[in-house]
Formats: structure tokens, C-alpha cells, sequence
């Protein structure tokens, strides 16, 4: 069974609360709900990790080599200013896709351009909880 590793970024354990209007209404465990059904669904073992620290999220990507078949990332605001993140991506060269709730590239500028997107080899953007759904499929079909 190949081994998923689910990094959500900042902000994002704040969903339900945080700007529904952009977001939605439901919480962060019903983002990890959806996410650990639509693995099971797939075939897929998860394991899910959220941090507001980018360089835990870096160790993270980095105790994933070796663990796990590929990574699907949130990387959320670390999206549009860490190197290091996609740095640690490129070190471990998992299977990595990208998603967003939100479509950047109809936002502000300062989302449009993502330094993960440099690296995964998909990126799945505005289809809400839907995308994390895809970005399983991705890594599944791999
Ligand atoms: C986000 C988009 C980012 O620009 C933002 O900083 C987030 C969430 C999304 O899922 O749409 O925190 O990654």
C-alpha cells in the first residue's frame, strides 16, 4: 500500500473560522475527515501533518525520504516565499503534488506565484476540499 504524506501550512488548522467567505464554512477536522476518507477510498495509507512553522514543515519533508511513496502539500502563505520548502522537496525528490482550497491565480498578486509549483509535479487549485481528493488520485495513479 503506498505510504501518503498530507502537509497542510499555516492558517489552514483555522479553516471554518478563517474567512469563510474564500475558504468555507467547515473546520480543519472536516478537511482531515475528507482527506482520510478519500485515501481509504484509493487504496492509500496517510498520514496527516499540519504546522504554522516553516521549518518544521521542512524537517518534516525531510523525515519523509526513505518513509514515505509521495507528498501532497498545502503549503498555504509558504506557497508565495519559501525556498526552503521547496528546497526540502527537490532534496527528497518524492512524487509531490500541490493544492490549494482557493485559486491563486485569480487573487491578490502576491499568490500568483508559487515556488512549490517549481518543484510538484501537479498543482490543483480552487476545487476546495475536491482538490485534495485529486492530488490523492494523482499520487495513486503514479
Ligand atoms: C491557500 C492559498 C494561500 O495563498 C493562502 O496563504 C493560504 C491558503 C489555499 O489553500 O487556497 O493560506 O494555500
Amino acid at each position: 500500500m503506498k505510504k501518503i504524506l498530507v502537509i497542510n501550512g499555516p492558517n489552514l488548522n483555522m479553516l471554518g473560522l478563517r474567512e469563510p467567505a474564500l475558504y468555507g464554512a467547515q473546520n480543519f477536522e472536516a478537511l482531515q475527515a475528507f482527506i482520510r476518507s478519500s485515501a481509504e477510498a484509493l487504496g492509500l495509507q496517510v498520514e496527516l501533518f499540519q504546522s504554522n512553522h516553516e521549518g518544521v514543515i521542512v524537517d518534516k519533508i525531510q523525515a519523509a525520504y526513505g518513509v514515505f511513496d509521495g507528498i501532497l502539500i498545502n503549503p498555504a502563505a509558504y506557497t508565495h516565499t519559501s525556498v526552503a520548502i521547496l528546497d526540502a522537496l527537490k532534496a527528497v525528490a518524492l512524487p509531490t503534488a500541490e493544492v490549494h482550497l482557493t485559486d491563486i491565480s485569480t487573487r491578490e498578486d502576491f499568490r500568483k506565484f508559487s515556488f512549490v509549483s517549481l518543484y510538484a509535479q501537479k498543482t490543483i487549485c480552487g476545487k476546495g476540499f475536491d482538490g485534495y481528493k485529486e492530488g490523492l488520485e494523482f499520487l495513486a495513479q503514479l
